[in-house]
């Protein structure tokens, strides 16, 4: 059985009093529910603040991006290392936003994977398809590209350690979702795309929709047989909205 997981992306949003009473919010929703893997992306600087709040409770920390690089001049970059430093226990990989806005390479993507591994975090590797693309009936060829790159770079145990988020680009913070058949068909093809290098990593593979995730939508789109929970943005900037699609996550 596979234990779903919800995390909440915040972006660069908020304030470091509006990320205190997020996290102390989402913290109290969290203790009714340890069925679930929650998690928190809050902008870098954000990240120590987070972690002393969220003290004892079961709430994971992940970063939002990290560098291609292990350590050294690159200035305003940060490490997979620091953040595991810092309390992290996670880092998104590839988010369509480092993809299409800062250019990131599948390549790059698979790099900041394997360096994440190496510093003990586990890497959510976000894929996904523009409308173009979707509509270019491109979509499997897309997202079975990015995921190759980044499996073409692990060995089967760094594979077993990774979670996969489909964020299909049309559906980022646009109001409109992918249909509970339009997420579990793409996350079916991404599973046995897994499986045919290693089943065993497929069947215990977590995959995450993002994509317009909101506490009314959350539930149909879990209970898809291959969906294991959401990454979402938007809805994720109110506590009582995230913890809402938590609970439809348990
Ligand atoms: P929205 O939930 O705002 O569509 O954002 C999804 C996302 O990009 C999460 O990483």
């Amino acid at each position: 059985m596979r234990r779903p997981f919800v995390v909440g992306n915040w972006k660069m949003n908020g304030s470091r009093e509006r990320a205190q009473a997020l996290v102390v919010g989402v913290c109290s929703g969290a203790f009714g529910l340890p069925e679930v893997d929650i998690g928190l992306c809050p902008p870098f600087v954000y990240v120590g603040d987070a972690r002393a709040a969220i003290g004892d409770a079961s709430v994971l920390l992940g970063g939002q991006n990290c560098a291609g690089v292990e350590r050294g001049a690159f200035t305003g970059e940060v490490s997979a290392d620091m953040l595991a430093d810092v309390g992290c226990a996670f880092v998104l990989v590839g988010h369509s936003e480092r993809r299409t806005l800062y250019g990131e390479s599948d390549d790059e993507v698979a790099r900041k994977t394997e360096l994440a591994l190496a510093a003990g975090l586990v890497p959510v590797v976000c894929v996904g398809e523009t409308l173009v693309e979707r509509e270019a009936e491109q979509t499997e060829a897309v997202v079975g590209r990015q995921i190759d790159a980044v499996m073409a770079r692990l060995d089967d145990d760094g594979l077993a350690r990774i979670v996969v988020a489909y964020e299909p680009v049309w559906a980022i913070g646009t109001g409109r979702t992918a249909t509970q058949a339009q997420a579990n068909a793409v996350h079916a093809f991404l599973r046995e795309r897994v499986a045919a290098r290693q089943p065993n990593v497929a069947a215990g593979l977590r995959i995450l929709y993002g994509g317009s995730v909101k506490a009314e939508n959350a539930a149909l789109l879990f209970s898809e047989p291959d969906v294991d929970g959401g990454l979402v943005g938007g809805a994720s900037l109110d506590a009582e909205q995230f913890v809402g699609i938590c609970r439809a996550a348990g």
